[in-house]
């Protein structure tokens, strides 16, 4: 299937308007669950899932298919009830109806829905909006990403914060999550990351420690917040291709770094652009690293400086 850039255009009216649809379900869902909320549990007692997250898939999903009947539609919930398309070279859209479950069980404000929509095997458009606090964030690759926020009349180009040129990660405000994989072995070697990291430990960062650590709950809203400027970096394994489509997108135009662990020895044995690495391992290689941008990436020195900061991460980590 061939698309125009009008084409392009209309995909991402269409799904900023889904995810604002789809946003005001969700809230009035918190309301519901909040009150008297069904909680179901997948895996384990830490895996949620509600009623909403089906509606809400339902309701995406059912847009999509009018409006695009011939895409392809990758969801969280429609994988976990069997229904489970490969990544191919049809149009497809690869949503997460709440990402942030378990903050939606708790009336943390931090949820949101992830419209992410992949071309010729590529993340290409990224829709991700948290209804509690009426963000909109959206970006359609080669044209920027951005944030519609209440209290200003123009979408705001992101980065919105100017980019303290992170030279370590001894600077750096770090999104990391828990996961809901709480065997202990695998627990305990995450803890003992985040303790590497924030603790002045000798091994790590030459004695250095991260300004400090934050869990959203949300990994759409951890890549939306790093390209926003408001995280320096998002550290997360085990993530799922509904968790990052529209996350890649987002970040990737306001001039982050992502990357997944095959990525980043290939980028950095064959200096390729990420443009050429294996967009099937990140999406489900299910490892991640995304870094806001580096002020001269340009350069020598800020090439050198963004491959430090990916090695001091895979040094640090696990
Ligand atoms: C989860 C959230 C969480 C992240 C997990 C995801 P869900 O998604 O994004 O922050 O740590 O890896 O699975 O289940 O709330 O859609
Ligand atoms: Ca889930
Ligand atoms: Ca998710
Ligand atoms: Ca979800």
């Amino acid at each position: 299937v061939q698309l125009t850039p009008k084409d392009f255009s209309d995909l991402l009216e269409f799904s900023k308007s889904l995810a604002k649809s789809a946003g005001e379900v969700i809230r009035s869902g918190s309301k519901a669950i909040l009150q008297d909320g069904a909680v179901d549990e997948k895996k384990n007692s830490v895996d949620l899932v509600t009623e909403w997250d089906v509606k809400v898939e339902n309701l995406v999903k059912g847009e999509i298919s009018k409006t695009y009947p011939d895409f392809k539609f990758i969801g969280e919930e429609s994988y976990s009830s069997g229904d489970r398309p490969t990544l191919s070279d049809d149009p497809t859209f690869c949503v997460d109806p709440i990402d942030g479950t378990t903050n939606f069980v708790h009336g943390f404000p931090f949820a949101c829905i992830s419209i992410g929509f992949i071309y010729k095997r590529q993340p290409t458009i990224g829709v991700i909006y948290n209804p509690f606090l009426d963000q909109l964030y959206y970006a359609l690759k080669g044209h920027g990403a951005f944030l519609e926020v209440p209290g200003y009349s123009n979408p705001l180009r992101l980065p919105i914060s100017k980019a303290r040129p992170l030279e370590s990660l001894s600077q750096a405000l770090l999104g990391v999550e828990w996961g809901s994989d709480r065997r202990a072995s695998v627990i305990q070697k995450k803890a003992n990351s985040f303790v590497r990291l924030a603790g002045d430990s000798k091994e790590v960062l030459g004695g250095k420690m991260v300004h400090s650590l934050r869990s959203m709950g949300s990994a759409a809203l951890n890549y939306s917040t790093v390209a926003q400027g408001g995280l320096d970096s998002y550290w997360e394994i085990g993530c799922w291709p509904w968790d990052v489509c529209a996350g890649i997108v987002i970040a990737l135009e306001a001039g982050c770094y992502v990357t997944g662990s095959k990525q980043y020895f290939l980028a950095h044995r064959d200096e390729e652009p990420l443009d050429l690495v294996d967009w099937d391992e990140l999406l489900w290689g299910r490892k991640y690293i995304v870094i806001r941008a580096i002020a001269d990436t340009a350069t020598e020195k800020g090439r050198d400086t963004q491959r430090r900061l990916v090695e001091d991460f895979y040094n640090t980590v696990e």
